[in-house]
């Protein structure tokens, strides 16, 4: 059988080693205190404009996945952000992200969620435009008037396809540096290959929350054995291991283990087989996007701030880590899919909402990150410095275990 993940071996061994060295201990990975956050940042609406703004604008984001849009003239349409962005694959086999409205009166070219053409012909007055972006046709040209078609193509903005996902940033003209932004972190996930993934399903989470409270039910494994006693009793309790990556530390991944990876304590490394089968790996790419990943399955899940500060969007998506999955493949991941949907909907996202109810009685002056949550309080740090609120004193590394 060929090894899974080959190019990623030695990460994934060092990974197994780490956390059978925190198993062994007893321990986990921690940061040097406890982290505060007031409960105003999840409640003010300032801060949530700012958000919308410097977090969802202005920093690249993971609008599509490669495994999304395979062919040339594939499309999807991300509009989770208040701005109807229309991904594309060009003849080319070029990324590409657009404004989906119509440079003649501003209509939406399409409201299908994803789909295949080769052309976007505007159903209001039939304008239309090629998988550039560029005017291709305007109806009745003699009569509308003197216009220069070649300055009126789909308002495009900045985006770079890497590692099997599609970044944008959505603002016109802005600069995406994707080689700082990532830095750090491009070897393991390039070793991913997510672009031979396949997409099986998608869903959204509900809850009514700040997107960031719903952020950070991702961030930790300390509730595992208490919240999802009776779906993950299998993990070790309080033990994960932990790193970040990018150029000011702003994303990390996080490996939980099974209790079963005890059972390579005592064969050599040489030997170790389907290492990654013992533990969760689990990646955040700041500022939204959360990716658990296993040997067979992908699965992401990503938060944005909904209509009010009280309001967020969880769209989830589940993918096959093989090119061509069978049906039979593709049903065992929609029920795995099922579990982990469930899980989340009813346990997390549940946790959540009650929570956010409690924030907004003003009650609580804040919330407490431990020690043991590392990965809490680098998000805050990395948000707070996001939104220009002044970043922590010292940047938190793993200082303890
Ligand atoms: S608004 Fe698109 S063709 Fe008129
Ligand atoms: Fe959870």
């Amino acid at each position: 059988m060929m090894m899974k993940d080959i190019e990623n071996r030695e990460a994934i061994n060092d990974m197994a080693r780490e956390l059978l060295r925190l198993m062994a201990a007893g321990t986990t990975h921690m940061v040097d205190d406890v982290r505060r956050v007031p409960a105003g940042d999840y409640l003010d609406e300032e801060r949530f404009r700012t958000e919308r703004t410097k977090l969802f604008r202005e920093t690249p984001l993971v609008v599509a996945f490669t495994a999304e849009l395979r062919e040339p003239g594939s499309f999807k349409l991300h509009e989770e952000t208040g701005v109807s962005v229309l991904v594309v694959r060009n003849e080319q086999g070029q990324a590409k992200a657009f404004v989906n409205a119509c440079r003649h009166r501003g209509a939406k070219l399409t409201e299908e969620p994803c789909g295949k053409q080769k052309r976007f012909t505007c159903p209001y007055h039939a304008w239309s435009f090629d998988l550039n972006g560029a005017l291709a046709s305007l109806p009745a040209n003699n009569l509308f008037g003197d216009v220069d078609k070649a300055t009126l193509g789909l308002v495009e903005l900045p985006c770079e396809e890497r590692h099997g996902m599609i970044f944008a940033v959505l603002t016109p003209g802005a600069v995406m540096d994707l080689d700082s932004f990532l830095s750090g972190g491009e070897d393991l996930l390039r070793g991913w290959h997510l672009e031979r993934n396949t997409l099986v399903g998608r869903r959204d989470l509900e809850t009514r929350a700040n997107w960031k409270l719903a952020l950070d039910s991702y961030c930790e494994n300390y509730h595992f054995h208490v919240l999802h006693s009776a779906d993950f009793s299998y993990k070790v309790k309080n033990c994960a291991h932990h790193v970040r990556f990018g150029d000011k530390g702003q994303h990390w991944y996080l490996a939980w283990p099974s209790k079963s990876l005890e059972e390579l304590r005592n064969v050599p490394e040489s030997e170790w087989q389907d290492v990654h089968s013992h533990f969760s790996i689990l990646h955040f790419i700041y500022p939204n996007t959360i990716m658990a990943l296993y040997p067979e399955t992908l699965s992401v899940k990503q938060l944005y701030p909904g209509a009010s500060v009280a309001e967020q969007n969880t769209k989830m998506a589940f993918f096959s880590r093989e090119a061509d999955p069978s049906e039979e493949v593709k049903q065992l991941i929609q029920n795995r899919f099922d579990v982990f949907y469930k899980v989340l909907q009813q346990e997390d996202y549940w946790v959540c909402g009650g929570a956010y109810k409690n924030l907004e009685s003003g009650m609580l002056p804040e919330i407490l990150f431990g020690r043991n949550e590392p990965a809490l309080t680098w998000l805050h740090d990395a948000l707070d410095e996001g939104v220009g609120v002044k970043p922590a004193e010292k940047v938190r590394e793993i200082i303890a275990a």
